[in-house]
């Protein structure tokens, strides 16, 4: 029987998955979820609870709050492949999720867990689709939730949903990172709330299952995906890590990690050998990934270590033009999205890309997400088309 703890990646220090503490006493290293005798047995259910197993093995399928995530379309587009340079290109569109991003994955997870260990209230700090995911599957759940929002970096169509599905709205002056030390300072001080962000290490969890979709369908040199706050980063290497451990995969993709270049600590972390990462005031029209302190980093590390992974920085231009490729290719996506092309197009630029290369792209959220950039357009008249 496969059974789970919380394991610290940096002593080995394990703990009772029923404590509501996700980082270690003894040296204060974010925990990782660690399943016991894990096999590759897929369930009956779709997406992201297929893989039940991998996933939160002892949650009862009736405890389970899911609104049907995962299992997205993997694109394939002539011109993204001319645009990239590169023949075998496709693109998992995440923003096909029900609340329209990736964070539904681990949101079912960690919404679930909450459930489990019975809280009352859920608490997040947001550049706004975490907000929008926790705010639907807390509301699903019939539990109330508060999500930290920088106001004026948040586009305005997350906040919507947000509103909508019932959140209590923490209005924060500054950016995310402001918001990210509100909800520190808020679980040092009440054990009322579950946290959602990805310091949970539940919804890493729920985010391998993009992984395990690919690698059932697919056998990509590359997998690349905007980075911010670098759940994502972590949540794919341990993916990675699980397949070959259990010999589904006999190699390991390398992992590419873009970050906007206003916002890209983990690149200087990576790039400088650091023993620490530097924040930075973030600065991007990526909203999304606009973050200028990420708390994954120690866990992203491992997953660019293990998979030998890259990690790229790309410009507010060079993500605006992808974002319009993408756009006009008919699948669309939100700007920071977008910059999981441009990066493989700057990559295929320097070389490190070939164009016989297979590379899978992870679109992370929909189109609608934020219309605050609306294209050129001339309007025509009736008579000018006929
Ligand atoms: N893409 C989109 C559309 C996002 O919303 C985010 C993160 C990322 C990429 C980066 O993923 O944090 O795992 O490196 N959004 C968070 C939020 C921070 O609050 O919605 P990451």
């Amino acid at each position: 029987m496969t059974f789970s703890v919380l394991k610290c990646p940096n002593c080995g220090e394990e703990y009772n998955i029923n404590r509501n503490k996700y980082t270690c006493d003894k040296c204060g290293n974010i925990l990782d979820v660690y399943h016991y005798d894990m096999e590759y047995k897929t369930t009956s259910m779709k997406g992201v609870w297929k893989y039940k197993n991998m996933v939160h093995p002892e949650i009862p399928e009736n405890k389970i709050v899911t609104r049907g995530e995962g299992d997205t379309y993997l694109y394939r587009s002539d011109r993204i492949s001319e645009y990239t340079g590169i023949n075998n290109i496709y693109m998992k569109h995440e923003g096909e999720n029900p609340t329209g991003s990736f964070k539904d994955r681990g949101m079912t997870v960690a919404i679930s867990e909450a459930m489990r260990l019975q809280f009352h209230k859920t608490l997040c700090a947001s550049t706004g689709n975490t907000s929008a995911a926790a705010a639907s599957y807390s509301a699903l759940a019939g539990i109330e939730s508060y999500v930290m929002i920088p106001g004026k970096n948040v586009s305005a169509n997350k906040l919507f949903q947000a509103i909508s599905y019932g959140a209590n709205i923490v209005d924060i002056e500054g950016d995310f990172d402001n918001a990210m030390s509100g909800v520190k300072t808020a679980i040092e001080r009440t054990k009322d709330f579950y946290v959602l962000n990805s310091l949970n290490p539940w919804r890493i969890e729920g985010q391998k299952t993009i992984i395990y979709e690919i690698m059932e369908k697919l056998k990509p040199d590359f997998i690349s995906f905007p980075a911010g706050n670098l759940g994502n980063t972590s949540a794919f290497g341990k993916a990675l890590m699980d397949l070959k451990a259990l010999g589904v995969i006999d190699y390991v993709p390398k992992l590419i990690a873009i970050q906007a270049e206003g916002a890209a600590p983990f690149y200087e972390y990576i790039h400088d050998n650091r023993d620490h990462i530097t924040p930075v005031k973030a600065e991007t029209i990526a909203t999304a990934i606009k973050i200028g302190n990420p708390v994954n980093y120690k866990k992203a590390k491992r997953s660019i270590e293990f998979t030998h992974g890259i990690v790229e920085k790309v410009s507010d231009n060079q993500i605006i033009e992808a974002k319009r490729a993408i756009d006009r290719a008919g699948i669309g996506c939100e700007p920071a999205s977008a910059a999981s092309i441009a990066g493989v197009l700057k990559l295929r630029q320097s070389g490190e890309i070939d164009r016989g290369d297979t590379v899978a792209s992870i679109l992370t959220g929909h189109l609608l997400k934020d219309v605050s950039m609306m294209p050129e357009y001339k309007p025509l008249k009736i008579s000018d088309i006929f």
